[in-house]
């Protein structure tokens, strides 16, 4: 096959043995986390979060790929030098949020459709001279009675199929997102049907725009039962449940799965993830694609709770990121032990 620059960036960031940082929170999400911590509200403490994440003394060690927000990717750290210079020098390939967020389906009460296609091919000729090299798009599915509908499930999966070309067209590697949510008390077995049924047809509306599917990141959920649901499945249970309807849904020729943590705290994110990669060292052929992660909250969290603003705390933030990092490099090789946290703690 030949490594057009499309595939070979889709390779560096999911085979590299690293995974993806997201920290492409938008100002509304950003700013409930922070209230939640009891930091300002503000530009200049928003830039100053990620300018700790992204100098996190050798978070590229870990990483191969970070995704920014619009207001993020025109910022600096405080001598001045661009955030999307700083991840170059870290060797972390710079990414870009381009939907412009979820908004309520019309006539589908519960539901939530992915804007931002309007000018999107402007907005990524922008982002690609600023240096973005791949692009995240992330459509949001609610489980619960009656739901996912169909319409939902094809108008969201449409909408990822546009922006993925869009960004092909051009040679950015569409990281393509659809998110059952974990919100609800459903088990992990509606939670699993509702996934292969939107990943079947997000492949389907893939294939029919025309994407290149070694061109491309999937970063789906993991599949799992709802946070409220009284019955939360083992590790050992999550991890197979995953593989299998992986398998079944997504085609070989995908380079990588970069899952989002959707609301796991670390721990639990890194130990699922961790058990699915000690389950691909006992299968006889090698798994078609690279499971690796593309996590937010399950990177960060930690860290956010350590700074809360205090300038004085950012060593010790930028530990717990460094630690979190490793953790999930360790469950790539189906390494991570709870044992590390212990270390760590
Ligand atoms: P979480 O890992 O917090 O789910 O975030 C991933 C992400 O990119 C959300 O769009």
């Amino acid at each position: 096959m030949t490594q057009t620059p499309l595939v070979e960036t889709a390779n560096r960031l999911v085979t590299s043995g690293r995974g993806l940082l997201a920290m492409d929170e938008s100002n509304g999400t950003c700013n409930k986390r922070f209230a939640t911590s009891g930091i300002p509200q503000t530009l200049e403490e928003r830039r100053a979060w990620r300018e700790l994440l992204i100098t996190t003394p050798a978070i590229g060690t870990c990483i191969s790929g970070a995704i920014l927000y619009d207001e993020t990717i025109h910022q600096t750290d405080e001598q001045g030098t661009s955030f999307v210079e700083l991840l170059i020098s870290a060797d972390i390939l710079p990414g870009i949020k381009v939907d412009t967020g979820a908004t309520p389906m019309a006539g589908h009460p519960d539901e939530k459709i992915t804007d931002g296609l309007d000018g999107l091919r402007e907005r990524l000729q922008i982002y690609q001279k600023m240096g973005a090299v791949f692009a995240k798009w992330r459509a949001v599915i609610a489980l619960g009675a009656g739901l996912p509908t169909r319409a939902c499930i094809e108008a969201n999966a449409h909408a990822l199929a546009r922006y993925a070309a869009l960004c092909q067209e051009i040679g950015i590697v569409p990281v393509v997102e659809p998110e059952v949510l974990m919100d609800g008390d459903h088990t992990i077995e509606q939670c699993r049907v509702a996934t292969k049924e939107v990943l079947h047809t997000v492949f389907e509306q893939l294939y029919r725009q025309g994407v290149l599917l070694e061109g491309m990141v999937l970063k789906p959920n993991m599949i799992l039962p709802g946070l409220a649901c009284a019955e939360q499945d083992s590790v050992e249970v999550v991890a197979e449940i995953n593989l299998r309807t992986l398998h079944e849904v997504v085609p070989a020729s995908v380079p990588g799965i970069a899952f989002l943590s959707g609301g796991q705290s670390g721990e639990l994110a890194s130990a699922r993830l961790n058990h699915m990669n000690i389950i691909a060292r006992t299968l006889r052929e090698p798994l078609p694609w690279k499971l690796t992660f593309s996590f937010a909250r399950a990177l960060q969290m930690p860290a956010l709770t350590i700074w809360h603003g205090n300038p004085s705390c950012k060593a010790a933030a930028q530990s717990a990121l460094h630690h979190r990092a490793c953790c999930n490099l360790a469950a790539l090789q189906g390494d991570y032990t709870p044992a590390m946290e212990q270390e760590h703690a």
